[in-house]
């Protein structure tokens, strides 16, 4: 499955042509509710698995130190507020399930469930939009329990290896997403580049759960993991 971004080059027939899996369209509110809607609504007659929309980048990224300038008009980019009224107008435009990204504690997730959204995306975009943020890992568990297994949860942010996956999956996501890594793989080797990176993950995630005793996904619980505390380790 891939998540498209509405910031990406191509527009969402481009990504259907190019690509077989399902597909889910990630809207950027401050491209305006008339360019969000087109392209939701063309991304469910495309037959998308869903749309999206990213909700933590109320300041723009910054890179360094500098905020990246926009293609569109060259000034530099501008972040965009996030409220709950985002996702009630997208379930209007379109029949799909609606995916919010950019959750990070369980005020925010119990808001976006009672707005309608169909799953959350727990993320600290990577770490690129606020120095000393919590890890999205660490964000996880507290979302988990807030949306009490009403909608699917998924971590998106730091996912580096197969352990990286086990770990998330046994704090209750029901996937993840992996950003940098798949950039990296097309650069080193372009598609099959890719296909290593996924490759990689999944041998170092049979390894995992072979040295955890998880015989299949439903086995992997937080009882295998132990977390450092003051004083000592402790099971969670
Ligand atoms: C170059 C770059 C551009 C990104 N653009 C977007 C974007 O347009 N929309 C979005 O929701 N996230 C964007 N992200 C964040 C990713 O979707 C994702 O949250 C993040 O990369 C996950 O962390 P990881 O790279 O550690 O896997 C971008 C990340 C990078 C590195």
């Amino acid at each position: 499955m891939m998540f498209v971004s509405q910031a990406a080059k191509f527009n969402p027939k481009d990504w259907r042509d190019a690509d077989k899996s399902p597909l889910v369209f990630m809207a950027y509110m401050n491209r305006g509710k008339e360019e969000v809607s087109d392209y939701a609504k063309l991304s469910e007659d495309l037959g998308f698995a869903a749309v999206g929309i990213t909700m933590d980048t109320v300041r723009p990224v910054k890179i360094g130190d500098e905020v990246p300038l926009s293609t569109k008009d060259g000034k530099p980019r501008r972040g965009h507020k996030s409220t709950t009224k985002d996702i009630e107008w997208m379930k209007q435009q379109v029949s799909l399930p609606v995916v919010v990204k950019g959750i990070m504690g369980g005020d925010d997730a119990r808001a976006a469930v009672n707005a309608g959204a169909d799953a959350l995306v727990v993320s600290n975009h990577g770490g690129r939009i606020l120095d000393y943020n919590r890890a999205a890992l660490e964000a996880l568990p507290e979302v988990v329990d807030a949306v009490g297994g009403k909608i699917p949860v998924l971590l998106d942010s730091g996912i580096r290896s197969g352990g990286d996956i086990v770990k998330a999956l046994a704090l209750g996501a029901k996937a993840v997403l992996v950003g940098r890594p798949v950039a990296w793989g097309v650069g080193a080797f372009g598609a099959l580049g890719v296909e290593r990176v996924f490759t990689i993950f999944t041998e170092e995630m049979q390894r995992v759960m072979t040295m955890t005793g998880a015989a299949r996904i439903a086995d992997v619980t937080k009882s295998m993991l132990f977390r450092d505390e003051p004083g000592g380790a402790h099971a969670l």
